[in-house]
């Protein structure tokens, strides 16, 4: 039993939540659930990631004061994972004042240490990464980032210098020192070599723009984004938390995508060996995850955006959308979120094995027990119960061992293994048969095993499903699992029994989807890009319902409030609109919907305006209609696809259409109900 502090990085607030970012804070958040059933006191930490020239740009785009802009984003994040049963102990943003303050003494402290000297810097800088780049790491033609695959920047300006050169050996003394440092192993030998390789000094700041946390001696400079924004896992902390989740018997650990595993395990800890601080006063672990693809294809911000963890976990309920993520991604590879393989490890790992193995008991004891659990003397155990001992044993304890590895897909995989063992054993033991035969002593014996096993089960799958946990323990007649600092309530030992104990039948707790079900759920959930010629359908459409909506029926029948409301009707700002060239019909239009970045929205409506007609124009958009491409069209002399994402609504012939439009002062963005 100790401390455990776990982060996930600080998310940049050009971008909203989405299943990549929710996948890191799920992990970091079922992790520090995992250590606090075992007694560890926890504090989980996230944030966002607000100053820098990205988010300038950002801001300035959008028209916005940064300070504003980052305020609007970063309250997106702030609010997205309670949504998701994730709750930090702080949520930090690089504005805070107290973080400010922390980064200008850690700075002054490498400062005084002569680790920092000003000189000029020329060479190539990725604002997506927010990082310089080496000639030889552009891909060519067009030098090229690597990772965001659009031009890098010419930069040259004069700047700070920390010097990175000299803490090569110390890093590799401190690796050597420290083999868990980096993990997964792979990762480590990736990082290894990079270091081996050669470190030269890192540029710390910049002169050509503003919006970033100034160097205290010379404030015409802002630091580097990274320096500021890598210094938050320790300016999070209060000084009574500093001296209990950053202390010796606590264990550190920053949960990263492999994207940004170098600045967390070379950068991070030379900055805080610069500082003064010693070996044993830097973070545990760094741990690398991979990259999540979705239904096999790369996460581009349009599919990024599409597929949206909010929305899945408001369709299927958080824990389902956890507990996938955890147990179909082997943490630390790269891995695909599969739509169709959610719903079928659905059924079959929480509907047939958990599920079934809880309702099968509940109504077993209904039936036999009067709904208690019934009494049991162990005593008279036959082989079947070894056997489903020895299952209860080995999983139990492997799924702790999984969790202490940050392995979560593996612990979850014991669980369903012991809830499988419990399946076979109810199988085995046939308690219906045994209560025909009047032995009663049996049957409360079986069922008294399976509901200590499935007692056990509520606590393993807690860290990630905590809400289903607390449904299925009331079925069980138990109170929420509670864990307690120096408490460990792992269940290496099978609970005890609880004879007389009420149960509450309250039907399935993971009700499977049928075949139809799935496809209805498939269609409303994968995001896809429709292929259609433009002489098909325009997207502006008559604003009449044509029957095509879910529940709608060509009789003119009604539909329920919870259909009308599966459609995201928004107010959008059309800032600006254009012909499409050899499309009579089309216009291409920016419209602003009070995200990150406004949307294209092409639609069929140039026969009945001009481009500056529209331009300023306040219209109804549908938000949430799968991206639907029109083909191609050339513009200044670049071909490009054609793809909207979202549809105006509109009334009339094409050559003489109405816009639906809202009265009054309504923002971009607001919703329509
Ligand atoms: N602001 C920096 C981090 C600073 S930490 C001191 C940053 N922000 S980010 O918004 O770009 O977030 C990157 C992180 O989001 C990744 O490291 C990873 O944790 C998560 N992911 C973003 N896209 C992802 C996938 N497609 N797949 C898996 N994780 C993803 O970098």
């Amino acid at each position: 039993m100790g401390r455990f502090y776990a982060t996930t990085p600080i998310y940049y607030v050009n971008d909203v939540p989405h299943l990549g970012t929710a996948y890191t804070t799920i992990v970091t958040d079922a992790l520090r659930r995992f250590h606090q059933l075992i007694g560890d006191e926890t504090f989980m930490l996230t944030g966002t990631d607000e100053h820098g020239l990205k988010i300038e740009r950002e801001a300035k785009a959008q028209g916005l004061d940064p300070k504003v802009f980052c305020d609007r984003i970063s309250a997106r994040f702030r609010d997205a994972w309670p949504k998701l049963d994730v709750s930090p102990d702080r949520f930090i943003r690089t504005t805070d004042p107290d973080h400010e303050a922390f980064v200008k003494e850690l700075w002054k402290k490498i400062e005084a240490n002569g680790d920092l000297y000003e000189g000029e810097y020329e060479g190539w800088y990725c604002v997506g990464c927010e990082s310089l780049k080496t000639e030889k790491e552009l891909e060519q033609p067009g030098n090229l980032c690597p990772l965001h695959k659009a031009p890098v920047e010419r930069i040259k300006e004069s700047s700070y210098f920390f010097r990175l050169e000299k803490w090569q050996k110390p890093l590799l003394d401190f690796y050597a020192r420290h083999p868990n440092f980096i993990q997964p192993e792979s990762r480590k030998n990736e990082v290894l070599s990079f270091v081996q390789s050669g470190l030269k000094d890192l540029s710390v700041s910049r002169t050509t723009f503003s919006w970033g946390i100034p160097v205290p001696s010379n404030p015409k400079h802002v630091m580097y984004v990274w320096f500021d924004a890598l210094s938050n896992y320790r300016s999070a902390l209060g000084n009574g938390e500093l001296a209990r989740f950053w202390a010796p018997n606590a264990k550190v650990v920053h949960l990263v995508g492999k994207d940004i595993l170098r600045f967390h395990a070379v950068f991070w800890p030379a900055f805080l060996l610069s500082a003064g601080y010693r070996e044993e006063e830097l973070p545990d672990v760094v741990y690398a995850h991979g990259v999540l693809t979705v239904d096999g294809q790369k996460m581009s911000k349009s599919l990024r955006n599409a597929v949206d963890p909010l929305k899945l976990a408001a369709e299927l309920g958080p824990d389902v959308l956890r507990y996938h993520l955890l147990r179909a991604i082997a943490f630390g590879q790269d891995g695909d979120f599969d739509h169709a393989a959610l719903l079928e490890r659905y059924n079959a790992d929480l509907g047939k094995n958990v599920g079934n193995l809880l309702s099968r008991v509940i109504g077993l004891c209904t039936k036999m027990t009067n709904g208690k659990h019934p009494d049991d003397d162990v005593a008279t155990d036959g082989p079947l119960e070894a056997e489903l001992f020895e299952a209860y044993e080995q999983n139990v304890s492997a799924a702790r061992d999984a969790w202490l590895n940050l392995a979560p897909h593996l612990a979850l995989d014991h669980a369903m293994k012991l809830a499988n063992a419990a399946n076979l054993y109810v199988a085995k033991t046939e308690p219906w048969a045994e209560a025909k035969n009047g032995n009663t002593a049996r049957v409360n014996k079986i069922l008294s095993r399976m509901l200590r096993v499935l007692e056990a089960i509520s606590v393993m799958l807690w860290p990630a499903m905590p809400l289903k946990s607390d449904a299925m323990r009331a079925q069980l007649g138990l109170p929420p699992v509670r864990a307690g600092v120096g408490v460990d309530i792992w269940p290496l030992k099978l609970p005890s029994i609880r004879a007389g104990l009420e149960l509450a039948n309250a039907g399935p707790l993971f009700p499977t989807y049928d075949e139809k079900a799935q496809a209805e759920l498939l269609e409303r959930l994968v995001p896809k890009i429709e292929k259609s010629e433009e002489t098909a359908k325009p997207s502006a459409k008559t604003g009449t319902g044509t029957g095509t909506g879910p529940g709608t029926g060509t009789d003119g029948g009604t539909i329920a409030y919870d259909d009308f409301a599966t459609v995201d009707l928004r107010v959008g700002l059309v800032i600006s609109a254009e012909k499409v060239p050899k499309k009579d019909k089309l216009l291409r239009l920016t419209v602003d919907l009070g995200e990150t970045e406004p949307r294209t929205i092409v639609a069929g409506l140039a026969l009945s305006f001009t481009p500056e007609a529209l331009a300023g124009k306040k219209v109804i958009v549908v938000a949430n209609l799968a991206p639907r491409e029109f083909g191609s069209a050339e513009f200044d002399g670049k071909k490009v696809k054609l793809v909207s994402h979202g549809m105006l609504l509109a009334s009339g012939p094409s050559e003489d259409l109405r816009l639906a439009t809202i009265d009054g002062d309504a923002a971009p963005g607001a919703r329509l109900k």
